[in-house]
């Protein structure tokens, strides 16, 4: 059993957050989101300096919620790898002075497998081999789980991510930043069946397409293209509403056809999501009801840990911590770092 605090400042979430394994002690998610938003998106230099100078403040609040002191802290996580530089230094730089100042283990964390251990934040008892369909603002993958530490990317995409087909699209609409929740709410109420989209498919040789892989760029140039022309024929203002349902159906099919495949022919039972884009109401409705026809079964992290937050991180490190793993103090932060790597960050000095 190990109590892990940790550090997640890889792109425009400052959080910081305390775990007894899989039970979240507390959880500090301070968000970026109103800074980046008159710019549409994240600016890099602006995100490290807002993690300098609100990282201290959530790693007490993290602290005084959780009624714990240092004693009683096992080890000290931080996402080191993929992500902004700059701001994956600051959080870096704080996991290792309390690890040094407080004589703590210390433990680097990819970000991915935190979004595949938000999952266990909803179902500790879950247990690999499974698959996750992993959803972000960066990455859409399909990942075979095979245990802690021991990943195979078997899909992946060609160009956008999902959440940022969201982000594109939601902005081409004129529906702010991050595109991903207006997205959601808008397509509850329109109609998906009123423009059909395409679900963008990869051709490989022999006429076939790709099982698992996605490509969403073809898709948010279709949906460019129908704004136009619904512009240049008068149909002003835009059906948002149906436009949003329509796309987020296309990416929906896109997402659940792939991991359902995927799942049935590695003989996986459990396909578990995670990433920004796993709070997606309509990919939660329609993976549940696709993978009961499979006889499949489908766990999403708790709403709050979908995007990102300390608790995934923290999560994965007690899980790497109890099997005696850490990292040296001399680890540096990556930019890309495949999951298929993550080893690499535990390799003694
Ligand atoms: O995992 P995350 O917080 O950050 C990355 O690691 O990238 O994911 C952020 C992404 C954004 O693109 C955002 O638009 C998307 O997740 N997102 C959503 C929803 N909530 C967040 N996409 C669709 N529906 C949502 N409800
Ligand atoms: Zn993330």
């Amino acid at each position: 059993m190990a109590i892990v605090l940790a550090i997640e400042t890889s792109c425009d979430e400052t959080a910081a957050a305390i775990v007894n394994n899989c039970h979240v002690c507390s959880s500090v998610v301070s968000s970026q989101i109103s800074l980046h938003r008159q710019y549409g998106g994240v600016v890099p230099e602006m995100a490290s300096r807002e993690h300098v100078a609100i990282v201290n403040a959530a790693i007490s609040q993290a602290m005084q919620s959780a009624h714990l002191n240092w004693s009683e802290i096992d080890g000290i996580a931080v996402t080191s790898a993929p992500g902004l530089v700059g701001a994956l230094l600051v959080g870096l730089s704080a996991a290792k002075t309390l690890a040094v100042l407080h004589h703590k283990p210390f433990l680097g964390v990819h970000h991915l497998e935190g979004h595949i251990y938000a999952s266990y934040l909803t179902d500790p008892t879950l247990q690999p081999p499974f698959l996750c369909l992993l959803v972000s603002g960066g990455h859409t993958s399909l990942i075979f789980v095979k245990n802690c530490g021991d990943y195979e990317t078997l899909g992946q995409t060609r160009d956008d991510a999902a959440g940022e087909a969201f982000d594109k699209v939601a902005r081409l609409l004129d529906l702010g930043y991050p595109g991903g929740p207006a997205i959601d709410l808008l397509a509850a109420q329109g109609n998906p069946q009123r423009f059909p989209l395409p679900e963008g498919q990869i051709s490989l040789p022999g006429g076939v397409y790709h099982p698992y892989d996605t490509s969403f760029s073809g898709l948010k140039t279709a949906v460019l293209r129908l704004v136009q022309k619904l512009e240049q024929t008068g149909q002003v203002p835009l059906p948002v509403a149906d436009l949003a349902a329509s796309f987020q159906a296309a990416v929906v099919r896109a997402l659940t056809r792939r991991a359902i495949a995927c799942a049935l022919d590695y003989g996986l039972g459990t396909i578990v999501v995670g990433g920004g884009v796993a709070a997606n109401r309509g990919l939660r409705q329609q993976l549940q009801q696709a993978a009961a026809l499979h006889n499949l079964h489908v766990l999403f992290p708790p709403m709050q840990f979908c995007t990102d937050n300390a608790a995934m991180i923290a999560c994965a490190a007690a899980d790497h911590l109890n099997r005696g793993h850490c990292s040296p103090l001399t680890l540096g932060v990556q930019s890309r770092l495949a999951i298929a790597d993550v080893m690499q960050l535990y390799q003694p000095d």
